[in-house]
């Protein structure tokens, strides 16, 4: 799993060239609002997404996840279906409900049913290299989007900060590999409860909570701020479990309303001293920079805390036994 953490920035570089023939038979104009629709390790993308253009784009992006689409997608919608395997059931009837809504759409799959229904339904496809996890193909699921809003104008500057955010990467990942085996040591035998300064990085916060659940299979919680501000912190009233650990994500003060930073100052006083902290700082100049730099070191510090902990990152059981009971 550390050799595919590694290879994100690769991914994102394929993922980005793979769907440029592909974005070029999507319609031009700027649809009414777009939806990414996927599960687990292939959503996430969409989480991404929505978080990095929170404050700037002009249309909604929304991200579902279940087997029922939101009243507000009708036509004039556009639509990205992600599944990694293409089999997953959510994602599979999310599709036939697009379909009969007439959303017009972009599929991202490696492999399955997705894949055969988006070719014969003749809608654009971006195809990625199957046989890894989901979760470990963010790269190659997510780099599409990023063009495909780039098309639409609404990130003029992705191509120039992916450039940069591929250099930070390759880098800095040995630093990275780092920082987050140190930091995996003191988060051993604790529950994780992450707090972002930010609300556009409560997707990076989120997908942290997956990837220990998953890769470390340890159960873990996110919030962000301010909203924590205004309910969790009366939690820790009720007493503290010895086990937990804060993790605060630092986007870093450019990208940190200055009210959630001295809120955060505060909330440091406030909450039980005896609590274990530690600080993720972002790196890198750009919006995208700083997402993944917090994501890359997220996935290492998961992967290097399953390791500590003697598990394999790999197996999902629990997953597959539920897909395989519902199937
Ligand atoms: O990372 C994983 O293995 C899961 O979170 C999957 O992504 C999730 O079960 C959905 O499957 P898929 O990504 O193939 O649609």
């Amino acid at each position: 799993m550390l050799s595919l953490v590694r290879l994100i920035p690769d991914q994102l570089e394929y993922g980005w060239k793979a769907v440029g023939a592909v974005v070029e038979s999507i319609p031009k104009d700027v649809p009414a609002s777009l939806a990414v629709c996927g599960m687990g390790g292939s959503g996430v993308s969409g989480d991404i997404l929505r978080g990095l253009l929170l404050h700037t784009s002009p249309i909604p992006i929304e991200v579902v996840k279940d087997y029922t689409l939101p009243g507000w997608i009708k036509n004039q919608a556009f639509a990205v279906l992600i599944s990694y395997s293409g089999d997953t059931e959510e994602a599979l009837a999310l599709w036939e409900a697009l379909t009969e809504r007439g959303v017009q759409r972009l599929a991202i799959t490696s492999v399955g049913k997705l894949k055969e229904l988006a070719e014969a339904e003749k809608v654009p496809t971006v195809t990625v290299p199957s046989g890894i996890p989901p979760r470990a193909a963010v790269g190659y699921l997510f780099a599409p989007l990023l063009r495909l809003v780039d098309y639409w104008n609404l990130y003029p500057e992705a191509e120039q900060e992916l450039t940069a955010t591929l250099e930070l990467l390759r880098s800095r990942m040995s630093e990275w590999e780092k920082e987050t085996e140190k930091l995996a040591q003191s988060l051993k035998d604790h529950f994780p409860i992450i707090h972002s300064l930010d609300q556009r990085f409560a997707a990076v916060a989120y997908r942290l909570v997956c990837q220990l659940n998953e890769n470390a299979k340890v159960l873990a919680h996110a919030h962000v701020y301010s909203e924590m501000n205004h309910n969790e912190i009366m939690g820790f009233e009720g007493g503290v479990d010895e086990n937990i650990a804060l993790i605060v994500l630092d986007p870093g003060d450019e990208f940190t309303h200055p009210r959630n930073r001295k809120r955060a100052e505060i909330v440091d006083k406030i909450l039980p001293s005896s609590i274990p902290r530690l600080v993720i700082h972002a790196e890198g100049e750009s919006l995208l920079d700083r997402f993944f730099s917090l994501l890359v070191k997220g996935d290492l510090l998961s992967v290097f805390l399953a390791e500590l902990r003697g598990v394999d990152p790999f197996p999902v059981a629990s997953i597959d036994r539920l897909k395989k009971e519902l199937s």
